[in-house]
């Protein structure tokens, strides 16, 4: 399995669409601070470009979150680290890298809504909409897909690809 020679979405075309979901949120959120959850490893190319396009002020919490292997999703859940007193009475957006299933943003939200943020939602880089199995929407999202597998911009298979700095499909 390797990533394809040409992206699926370029470096230009994720600087241009982080840029737009930026602006959004900054204009959602205007006049509050916001605590980010970024869902390690997979986020964290998405969530430095987003804050370093965000108006309002941000605090950062990390949790890890682990389910696949290989290109299939285990069904299990592990999450790990975060999120307690960081985010009770706080402005909450989660950033993860991409929904597929659901599962993991749902486990994660359920862990968040548990601690009484002020406000919680949810913002993805990628949605897989045509994978969901457990019923979660993004508030915002970045890029819907189809069902593929895809790699870079934080994005690994197995650890791997995930410095490449374009989205590629992962291919055989
Ligand atoms: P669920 O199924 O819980 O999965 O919504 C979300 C997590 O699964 C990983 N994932 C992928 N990782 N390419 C990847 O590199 C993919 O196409 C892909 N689809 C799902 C990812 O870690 C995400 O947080
Ligand atoms: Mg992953």
């Amino acid at each position: 399995m390797r990533p394809s020679k040409d992206p699926l979405l370029s470096t230009q075309t994720i600087e241009a669409r982080v840029g737009e979901l930026a602006g959004a949120i900054s204009r959602d959120y205007e006049g509050r601070e916001l605590t980010l959850v970024v869902v390690l490893k997979g986020a964290v190319f998405f969530a430095a470009d987003l804050i370093k396009r965000l108006t309002v002020p941000v605090r950062l919490v990390f949790v890890r979150a682990r389910s696949y292997q290989d290109t299939e999703s285990t069904g299990r859940v592990e999450l790990t680290g975060g999120p307690g007193d960081e985010v009770a009475g706080r402005h909450v957006l989660v950033v993860e890298d991409i929904l597929d299933t659901g599962r993991t943003c749902t486990v994660l939200l359920e862990r968040l809504r548990a601690a009484q943020p002020a406000t919680l939602a949810l913002c993805t880089l990628l949605d897989k909409p045509s994978r969901r199995v457990t019923p979660v929407e993004a508030d915002y999202v970045g890029f819907a897909i189809d069902n593929l597998f895809v790699v870079g911009y934080g994005l690994d298979f197995n650890e791997e690809y995930r410095d490449l700095k374009a989205v590629h499909l992962l291919e055989e």
